[in-house]
């Protein structure tokens, strides 16, 4: 069954837990869809995962919506949102609407999300206004990063957690329907889903949450060099595809691959008759 706006709303009602995941490709969109994960992220975090960057700012408006197209492309039920990257909406009310117009119309996307609280309320409130479901992000907002001084917790302090508090009540009062809580302690994220009534998605912040959401290339085991606290790997996928590569390499090598099953075939006769014309 397709999920919807009001069917992650619904699950927060009923107490079920949403399953949301990064995605930024068409073959794997498709792999999770059938998964039945509730709802996948075409993350700014495209960034890191597919682009090479050190942190999310240079994401472009154009990456997002090639990626964010493909996902969409990949999906019947999963609920696509996809990010307003850095820039596209800070700026002023009228560049969030816009671009999160072109995200909806040039992706197929069914919600976009931005990071912030109080800061953007007037952009959520446009943009829900215009009939587009938006997902908040506060907490450890990677666009951020600069002002904060690196990837930390944040709300830690009685001033902070509260800030964050007020922040997700903001981001509800605005018209949001859901809100990724980002890096915050697992006491306050289960404070703050206690006193909304949209959803809360977490990422590093505890089973308090109404959901959770993970970048995919993480919980699969894809990148082992840093493991971030709140990561659990569901699969070694490194491992599988680092010896599928290697065994790819030997046997391409030894002449082993491709053996006949791999191969077309053509009429003995018309091979004789091109042997002929063109002896060696
Ligand atoms: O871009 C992203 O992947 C995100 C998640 C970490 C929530 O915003």
């Amino acid at each position: 069954m397709k999920n919807t706006v009001a069917s992650l709303m619904g699950m927060k009602e009923k107490g079920e837990k949403i399953s949301m995941l990064t995605c930024y490709d068409y073959s794997t969109a498709k792999i999770i869809d059938a998964a039945g994960i509730n709802s996948i992220l075409v993350g700014d975090s495209l960034g890191n995962t597919m682009l090479g960057y050190p942190d999310t700012l240079s994401v472009t408006m154009e990456d997002m919506i090639h990626h964010g197209a493909a996902v969409v492309r990949g999906c019947t039920n999963t609920f696509v949102v996809i990010d307003m990257p850095f820039m596209s909406y800070q700026t002023s009310v009228y560049d969030a609407l816009v671009n999160a117009g072109r995200l909806i119309k040039e992706t197929g996307g069914n919600a976009v999300k931005l990071e912030g609280g109080a800061a953007v309320k007037e952009q959520i409130k446009a943009i829900t206004d215009a009939g587009i479901p938006v997902v908040g992000h506060i907490g450890m907002t990677p666009q951020s990063v600069n002002a904060f001084g690196g990837f930390k917790v944040q709300g830690k302090s009685l001033r902070a957690a509260e800030r964050i508090f007020l922040d997700a009540m903001d981001v509800q009062e605005a018209g949001a329907f859901a809100v990724v809580l980002e890096c915050v302690p697992a006491d306050l994220a289960a404070f703050i889903s206690e006193r909304l009534t949209i959803p809360t998605i977490g990422i590093g912040a505890g089973a308090g949450c109404d959901g959770q959401v993970l970048v995919w290339q993480d919980m699969a085991g894809l990148f082992t060099d840093y493991v971030p606290k709140f990561v659990k790997h569901f699969a070694e996928g490194g491992r599988v595809l680092s010896e599928a590569f290697s065994a790819y390499h030997r046997e391409v090598g030894e002449g082993a691959f491709p053996g006949k099953e791999h191969s077309f075939k053509i009429d003995e006769g018309i091979m004789a008759e091109l042997r002929e014309k063109y002896r060696v």
